[in-house]
């Protein structure tokens, strides 16, 4: 049994209303009006970060995947194909023919020659801008096949050594990429130099013992 009085007394406690019937409404909402709003799903713009974070590993994916993919051959990561490529000589097969001059040049010429084709001043010739590496391909590979000695004269400089022959360090295939490498590198604008052209140069010049000099090949000297 409940007093009605009673009970109206509590409901006016609980709506902690001020002494009176009547109900504050402002006072009511005072503490909605204080809550946050409801979270809901709606089209919110999707932040910055997102997309530029997607973009961003997608653009480095691609760049690791064309840096490490082996072209996607099979043989990329096969131990053997690798080893004979470092071993033999004949897998030079590998790779661009500028890829594969690069390291024959690296193995081979640069250190007289230098990484930057500069050469060292009064010493070695520089092949960077020198009209003996970009002209005539024919004297070129002679010059690599049996080497070169006494006076020359390159780039308005005059140089007096001796550059050894690499007829028996290096096959056709090699001679031709290290001769494209050079031809191409460091600003020179040379037309490539083929396995098979190196190849005829060598059985021509075969009975060749000794380098050739400037004089003999026409080169300034
Ligand atoms: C041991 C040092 C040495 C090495 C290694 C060497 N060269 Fe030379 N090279 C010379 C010298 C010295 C001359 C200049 C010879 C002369 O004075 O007659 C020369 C001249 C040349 C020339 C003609 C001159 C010019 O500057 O254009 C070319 C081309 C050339 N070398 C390419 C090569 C290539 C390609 C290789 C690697 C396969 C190579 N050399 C490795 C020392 C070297």
């Amino acid at each position: 049994m409940t007093d009605p009085r009673h009970e109206k007394e509590q409901q006016k406690h609980r709506l902690n209303e001020p002494e009176g019937d009547e109900i504050d409404v402002t006072r009511m909402h005072l503490g909605l009006t204080r809550e946050h709003g409801e979270p809901h799903e709606g089209y919110e713009p999707m932040p910055l970060w997102l997309p530029t974070l997607i973009v961003g590993l997608l653009v480095w994916a691609g760049y690791y995947i064309g840096r490490y993919g082996g072209t996607f051959d099979a043989n990329s990561y096969d131990p053997v194909t690798i080893e004979e490529g470092a071993g033999s000589g004949n897998g030079a097969s590998q790779g661009s023919p500028m890829d594969r001059g690069k390291n024959v040049f690296v193995s081979t010429c640069v250190s007289c020659h230098q990484t930057n084709g500069e050469g060292v001043p009064d010493q070695y010739p520089p092949l960077a801008g020198s009209s003996v590496v970009t002209g005539d391909s024919k004297k070129l590979v002679q010059i690599i096949l049996h080497g070169l000695n006494g006076p020359l004269v390159i780039g308005g400089k005059r140089y007096d050594g001796s550059m050894p022959a690499w007829a028996g360090t290096l096959d056709d295939a090699q001679v031709a990429d290290v001769s494209t490498y050079i031809r191409k590198s460091w600003g020179n604008k040379g037309d490539e130099v083929t396995p098979d052209q190196v190849k005829a140069i060598r059985a021509a010049t075969s009975g060749r013992g000794q380098p050739w000099t400037a004089a003999e090949l026409g080169l300034p000297h």
